[in-house]
């Protein structure tokens, strides 16, 4: 078997790499070993064409950027169906617009903000350049310091960065060597279309960075917090719970949650 990893230089992308390799995959990644731009659409078929991989995992993105989250994704769908190969597409509860009740795999976008929206995008064109492709919705990805959330905690904890962690903003994070481990099993599965794979713990982010000060020996009481209004930052979707229970169901990958997975449980 022949996977080709897009985003392999992050975090998600590296992880799942990693993993695809250790489960005997043969493994190319993109950004890493080989340098991709997904926005080049010649050089991704390209690519494709000279790699013929039989997995093709999209991790690939830039949140300020809608070209790279939209129209990329969309290059790389397009190459994948030109060789055959299955894609997992990897998306974000920022689709979704906040709301109390949890939101189920099959809901439709509702973005309120330009990331979202572009993500939201991406998975409109990656569903309709290729139905049978998963499009794996999840929430903020934890785990070492190659998380951008767990990076963000410790440098507002240690006054590397100023800021607040917001009291009022609730997700279900996730540990990236979980969701790694659910991509790879969903990539050898015959799923197709939406699902979430999120945590099963609902923490807002000033939650989540204590956990990580205390992962980090660091005060938790220490962690700066603020509601989204103090902030004065513009529309944020507020509340985004992923009800994972259909991933739940379908996948052997134990999804842990924030807590255990930082190991201050
Ligand atoms: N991080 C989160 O908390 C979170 C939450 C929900 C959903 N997600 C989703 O999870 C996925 C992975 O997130 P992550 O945290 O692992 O991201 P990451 O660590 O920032 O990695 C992003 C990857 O995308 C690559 N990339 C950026 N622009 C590119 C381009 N034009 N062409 C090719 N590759 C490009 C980067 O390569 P270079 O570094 O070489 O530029 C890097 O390998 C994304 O789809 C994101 O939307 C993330």
């Amino acid at each position: 078997m022949n996977a080709l990893v897009v985003g392999a230089s992050g975090h998600l992308g590296g992880e799942v790499a990693r993993l695809a390799s250790a489960a005997g995959t043969s493994t190319t990644g993109s950004g890493g070993w080989s340098r991709l731009d997904i926005t080049d659409r010649r050089a991704v078929l390209d690519l494709f064409a000279s790699v013929r991989p039989q997995y093709v995992i999209n991790t690939a993105y830039r949140a300020s950027s809608w070209t790279i989250c939209a129209d990329g994704a969309a290059n790389v769908a397009l190459a994948a169906v030109a060789v055959g190969a299955r894609l997992v597409h990897v998306s974000s509860d920022a689709v979704h617009g906040g709301r109390p009740t949890p939101y189920l795999d099959d809901d439709a976008p509702t973005p309120v903000y330009p990331y979202g929206a572009a993500k939201a995008a991406a998975e409109t064109a990656v569903a309709a350049i290729d139905p049978a492709a998963v499009l794996v919705r999840t929430s903020l990805i934890i785990g070492d310091e190659r998380s951008a959330q767990v990076r963000l905690a410790l440098d507002l904890t240690t006054g590397r960065k100023q800021g607040a962690l917001f009291t009022d903003e609730v997700r279900c994070p996730i540990d990236a060597t979980d969701l790694a481990a659910a991509i790879v099993e969903l990539a050898s599965s015959d799923y197709a279309g939406l699902i979430n794979v999120a945590g099963p713990e609902v923490l807002t982010r000033a939650e989540l960075g204590r956990l990580i000060a205390v992962r980090h020996g660091l005060d938790p009481a220490t962690v700066p917090t603020c509601t989204i209004a103090e902030s004065g930052m513009g529309p944020r979707p507020a509340d985004i719970r992923l009800d994972s229970t259909r991933a739940v169901g379908l996948l052997e990958t134990r999804i842990r949650g924030a807590a255990e997975a930082l190991s201050v449980a």
